[in-house]
């Protein structure tokens, strides 16, 4: 199964009473290269972002600060994933169909994320995500 793919990574922690540290890199923790992070913050409570898939992005979402729902499908399954470590990622592949909402106050997500930003490789209409899969099978 396509969802299967997607999956948690747990990241490094270096645990210290003054304070834990969390890291990753490319080729070792995430299998990916990095061409981007972004993140996501200030979310009103109720909002809902994402909504479409990713023709060619991997990425890796992780909640730096709070929790929030990552809810991923493939078109048969779905899956509600709640990121709430900041040691944790999910790791995406790319042809997922994801959205994420009940971020709590204050939460923070980054997104570490395999291309540049290209409009033309997100996919918003799920029909048009659903027929572009049945070409990816
Ligand atoms: P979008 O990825 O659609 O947000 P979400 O999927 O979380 O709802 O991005 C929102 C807007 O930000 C959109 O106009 C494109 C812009 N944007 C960039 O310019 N660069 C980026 O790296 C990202 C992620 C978004």
């Amino acid at each position: 199964m396509l969802i299967d793919l997607a999956k948690i990574i747990e990241l490094p922690k270096i645990f210290d009473e003054r304070g834990n540290l969390s890291f990753l890199e490319e080729d070792n923790h995430i299998p990916f290269k990095m061409e981007r992070v972004y993140w996501i913050y200030d979310v009103p409570g109720g909002s809902t972002r994402g909504g479409h898939a990713f023709k060619n992005q991997h990425e890796l979402i992780i909640a730096l600060s709070g929790s929030l729902d990552v809810i991923i499908g493939d078109g048969v399954n779905e899956r509600r994933i709640n990121l709430n470590r900041s040691y944790y990622g999910l790791y995406i592949p790319n042809m997922i169909w994801r959205q994420m909402d009940n971020f709590s106050t204050n939460s923070l997500a980054l997104v570490v994320s395999s291309t540049a930003f290209d409009v033309t490789d997100y996919v918003y209409d799920k029909e048009a995500y659903l027929k572009l899969l049945n070409v990816f099978k």
